[in-house]
């Protein structure tokens, strides 16, 4: 079931997404060699609860922290630990979902630690350039394997992997609606985008093959070859005249510079 929002509800869904792009940007301020994923959850948990929001990932399906913190050949739903140090030349995906005035807001972002490899870089630009091609798709009229296709063409012209078993959504009084919004598909394929309906876009691409491994820790999903991945995800309100992106990225990459 798809359930379009009225514009007072997108509003709502919005604040929520600007406070989880804020909430980003303070986790990048923090992102450097010798910090632990388990600090950045923390620091991101009492800024999302100081601005009058819960993280909404914390207890869903049991999920013990407030963000998912993925790092290098971590592809999504890493948890954070004080085990886990960052180092210098590792990549780190950030996903973190509040909730306040009755909806959810989600999206995600991946970090440099200091210098990475360039082939590194060029992965992270282009999943990033992934996600806005598979967004500027998002208006009423086109289908979701619009969206998909625009994804995965992009990537693939540089023999990167579509991770196939995880997916974008819908997004609402729910952190997970319809309709799935996979990263690979057919133009013209799938359900009809409507003005009003609410998805979340998030190109999940790895460098090598795009075969994952779940961990049996029960949430870690990581690439099977050891290879690293990259996870950037917008939240966007389909309208007729073109997408409408609930997510700020010039929050977080003011932060960077
Ligand atoms: N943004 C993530 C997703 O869409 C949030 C899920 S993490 C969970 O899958 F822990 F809350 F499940
Ligand atoms: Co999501």
């Amino acid at each position: 079931m798809i359930y379009l929002k009225t514009d007072e509800e997108i509003e709502l869904i919005r604040e929520n997404n600007i406070l989880v792009s804020r909430t980003l940007a303070e986790v990048a301020r923090h992102i450097q060699p010798g910090v632990s994923t388990a600090e950045l959850d923390r620091i991101a948990e009492a800024f999302i609860r100081d601005h009058g929001a819960v993280p909404a990932c914390k207890g869903y399906e049991g999920y013990p922290a407030a963000t998912c913190i993925s790092v290098n050949e971590q592809v999504v739903h890493g948890i954070p630990s004080s085990k886990c140090i960052l180092k210098e030349g590792d990549i780190v995906s950030v996903d973190l979902c509040t909730f306040m005035k009755g909806f959810v807001g989600d999206s995600a972002y991946t970090f440099a630690v200091g210098e990475v490899a360039d082939e590194v870089k060029q992965l992270m630009a282009v999943t990033k350039e992934a996600l806005y091609r598979g967004t500027a798709q998002a208006k009423a009229g086109n289908r979701v394997g619009d969206i998909s296709a625009a994804v995965q063409e992009y990537v693939e012209s540089f023999g990167y992997g579509v991770v196939r078993e995880l997916e974008g959504h819908g997004l609402g009084h729910k952190m997970h609606e319809d309709p799935g919004v996979p990263n690979y598909g057919a133009r013209g394929r799938g359900p009809l985008l409507k003005e009003g309906m609410v998805i979340c876009i998030e190109p999940m691409i790895t460098l090598g093959n795009k075969s994952v491994v779940f961990e049996r820790d029960g949430w870690t999903v990581r690439t099977r070859d050891r290879k690293p991945a990259a996870h950037y995800e917008f939240a966007v309100a389909v309208r007729k005249g073109g997408p409408d992106v609930l997510t700020d990225y010039s929050i977080i990459e003011e932060a960077l510079n």
